[in-house]
């Protein structure tokens, strides 16, 4: 295929990239990419195919769990520039996940809490439609109350959300401290594969996006309103009143 394009008179390959998954928590994988790419240019190279820059792409995880045992970006970076750099091709990264992931919550509102049998649920006004990750894929993102609890008693918990679906969940079985309807609790490392995977699932509207510096906030997109969806847009300008 690169022969084919080497030869077309209007294309010219310029690089290579490599993507080798998503929420990889260990660094040999990657060195092994980076290594791999380095390797099939110098082949290319000597078949006339110059390569210039190699794109490593993404994949490096977060940390769902309270264990810090991925590595940090910089680790990463250093792992998968090496190989790269000493060759002499530019590099271009791609780790998405990594640091957006960590920077965003979802801020849910309790509305309720019930009790069925042995099971306690705590109802709150984000669903599935706004955080997917957990019943899509089981996903585990920390939950944490707002305010810091009066108690420091927990017990076993579904965060569930308002949609009448099974599947409409934030958690289960979470130990959590006690909370009323009305109060706040954060939903963490949502910044990744959160908003960008929300959906008007059931008619339901997505919530606003908040950028927070320091101590100052910018809402960045508004609140859909029902009149987006009857016309057709989803995406709401911050502009727009
Ligand atoms: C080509 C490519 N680059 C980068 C990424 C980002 O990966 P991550 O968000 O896991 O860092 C993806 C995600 O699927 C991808 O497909």
């Amino acid at each position: 295929m690169l022969r084919l394009a080497e030869q077309h008179e209007w294309l010219q390959p310029v690089s290579l990239a490599a993507h080798i998954g998503s929420q990889i928590t260990k660094l040999p994988p990657f060195a092994e990419s980076a290594k791999f790419l380095v390797d099939l240019t110098e082949e290319l190279a000597e078949m006339n195919i110059p390569i210039s820059y190699l794109d490593v792409g993404g994949g490096l995880g977060i940390e769902y769990d309270v264990q810090n045992t991925t590595p940090g970006i910089a680790e990463w970076v250093t792992a998968v520039s090496d190989p790269i750099s000493q060759a002499g091709y530019d590099l271009v990264l791609e780790p998405g996940r990594a640091i957006i992931g960590p920077t965003g919550l979802l801020l849910t509102r309790v509305i309720y809490t019930k009790r069925q049998g042995d099971k306690l649920f705590v109802i709150t006004d984000a669903g599935m439609n706004d955080l997917i990750r957990p019943t899509l894929y089981q996903a585990h993102h920390p939950i944490l109350p707002v305010r810091q609890p009066v108690t420091s008693d927990q017990q076993s918990v579904d965060i569930v959300g308002p949609i009448c679906e099974t599947g409409d969940y934030l958690a289960k079985e979470r130990p959590f401290p006690p909370v009323q309807p009305g109060d706040l609790i954060a939903v963490m490392q949502a910044g990744a594969y959160g908003f960008a995977m929300a959906s008007n699932y059931n008619g339901r509207l997505r919530p606003a996006e908040v950028l927070v510096y320091k101590d100052q906030y910018r809402i960045i997109r508004q609140r859909q309103k029902p009149e987006h969806l009857v016309d057709g847009c989803i995406d709401v300008p911050v502009w727009e009143k």
